[in-house]
């Protein structure tokens, strides 16, 4: 009855106190993903905390997650309307823009040109895979070099370097080269790009820290430069794209993009800088989220030398000294697969989704949530919950195989990493299959230490995604080293 909806319409989200000015930011921790899993023990999965002058509605577990998202997606489905999020791709980003006809449109776009380039048809998918197997081999190469007389190297940057390829290959059918120096001055900045708009920072919600020096504002400083020099990369790149386009041959996502958006049907207002927008998108959202994924399992790997071992041993009985790993061999390297989804649960590398916002007043789990509240969705609770995961603490690939050695595809889906509902990532199969493929041939061909003694650190630094603090590793050829041409 009215009386009751009305009394429950005003019951006040749980939540821990918030103090003045700050709110909870003091609370959050070095790793808030984890204070937002511990405080859902005590206020339940939705509850509410203050960041700044910001009511933030924080999302924990599936049930409520999923209740949300896909009960009620187009409720879930806006972004706030943050400072940092205007500044990405030129303020034409479809990411960090909110719910719209126009978002809609666009979302589509940026959907059909990954389609058209990845897997539309039997030759793109083999031409990217191709493709992908030559950077894992050029990758491998380089591992080598940095090896020479068993010497310790920092993997991180020639993973972001190849992750970074590998899209930029696809978007603008080219490639930049572990050498290129201009290239990888951009990429050694990329990692600032999370700390901002990642959930939890806090420039957003109190501006007035822009006002006096401090590091959230030497922070968000970074970010404004690093999106500038990003973008304007990027706008040199499309350029080349607009002065060679043929509309009789589509070379690459980019002459895909700028045949929609510069020249097709008016696409519901959509303008010419949104190609920009979206090139950025496609290749920010590839690059620091595959990076953080392979970063992770090569560390995984030496740390853990007896999963190691089983995988060299499954290469060497399914694929064989003579020739590089490829997809088709993927349903008979189930162990594979069944580590790279523990990765992604275990570490939980994008722990919190890009903070969304709701378009209207919205009910979850019996709370009522106004329109215009930012939303924080908490994936690592969701890979952690105690009640779906025996000991979700360890690390364990074979929770993910079935009594026949096969991948059990009931586990692997209770996994969260590319959020769901409206804003779910629309880049997750060509990032499977990206990071399938460069772990297989890295294994294929590598075997890859620690110091000896050495105990790796599992912590990591918090930002939209996840990375391992530094580590090093040194890689030994297994038999013999298969090469690609490019
Ligand atoms: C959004 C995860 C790779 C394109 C997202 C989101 C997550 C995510 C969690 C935010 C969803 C939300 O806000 O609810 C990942 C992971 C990846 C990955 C874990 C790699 C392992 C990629 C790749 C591409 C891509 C390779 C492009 C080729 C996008 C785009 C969005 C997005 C365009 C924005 C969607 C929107 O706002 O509507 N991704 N992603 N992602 N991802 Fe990915």
């Amino acid at each position: 009855c009215l009386w009751v909806r009305n009394l429950r319409q005003k019951r006040r989200l749980p939540g821990p106190f918030a103090w003045p000015v700050v709110g909870n930011a003091m609370q959050l921790g070095q790793t808030p993903h984890t204070t937002f899993a511990r405080l859902a023990k005590k206020y339940g999965s939705v509850y509410q905390i203050r960041l700044g002058r910001s009511d933030i509605v924080v999302l924990n577990g599936d049930k409520a997650i999923r209740q949300a998202l896909i009960e009620h997606s187009t409720e879930f489905a806006g972004r706030p309307n943050f400072i940092s999020f205007q500044s990405v791709g030129g303020g034409k980003s479809m990411t960090f823009t909110t719910y719209s006809k126009q978002w809609k449109m666009h979302r589509k776009i940026a959907q059909s040109t990954i389609r058209a380039f990845s897997s539309a048809n039997s030759q793109t998918k083999a031409a990217f895979e191709q493709q992908i197997v030559a950077e894992a081999a050029e990758l491998v190469e380089i591992f080598l070099k940095l090896s020479a007389g068993g010497q310790y190297f920092n993997p991180g940057h020639e993973l972001t370097v190849a992750a970074a390829n590998a899209i930029c290959a696809l978007c603008f059918g080219k490639r930049y080269g572990h050498n290129d120096a201009e290239f990888r001055a951009l990429l050694e900045k990329v990692d600032q790009f999370g700390q901002t708009v990642g959930a939890g920072s806090l420039v957003d919600v109190m501006p007035w820290l822009q006002s006096f020096p401090n590091p959230v504002r030497s922070v968000f400083e970074n970010f404004k430069t690093v999106n500038r020099e990003f973008f304007s990369f990027i706008q040199s790149k499309v350029k080349e794209h607009r002065e060679t386009f043929d509309p009789e041959v589509t070379r690459d996502m980019s002459d895909a993009i700028i045949g929609i958006i510069d020249r097709g049907d008016d696409r519901e207002g959509l303008t010419p800088d949104h190609t920009e927008g979206t090139v950025s998108d496609l290749i920010g959202a590839g690059l620091d989220t595959v990076s953080a994924a392979l970063s992770w399992m090569t560390l995984l790997l030496v740390k853990y030398p007896e999963i190691q071992t089983r995988l060299h041993t499954l290469m060497d009985q399914v694929v064989g000294p003579e020739r590089l790993p490829s997809m088709q061999d993927r349903d008979n390297l189930a162990y594979l697969d069944a580590f790279i989804y523990e990765t992604m649960r275990f570490t939980s590398f994008v722990p919190v989704t890009i903070p969304h916002c709701t378009t209207s007043d919205v009910t979850v789990d019996g709370l009522r949530i106004p329109k215009e509240t930012v939303v924080f969705i908490n994936q690592w609770s969701v890979n952690h919950d105690p009640l779906k995961w025996k000991d979700p603490h360890l690390f364990d690939p074979s929770r993910f195989l079935d009594e026949n050695g096969s991948l059990d595809k009931d586990v692997t889906s209770r996994v969260m990493i590319f959020s769901l509902g409206k804003r779910r990532c629309i880049g997750d199969q060509v990032a499977k299959v990206e990071i399938f493929l460069f772990l297989s041939v890295l294994i294929h061909q590598c075997s890859l230490e620690k110091r000896p003694g050495e105990d790796l650190s599992l912590n990591s630094l918090y930002s939209l995604t996840l990375r391992p603090l530094d580590y090093k590793v040194t890689a030994r050829l297994r038999g013999r080293q298969l090469k690609v041409k490019q």
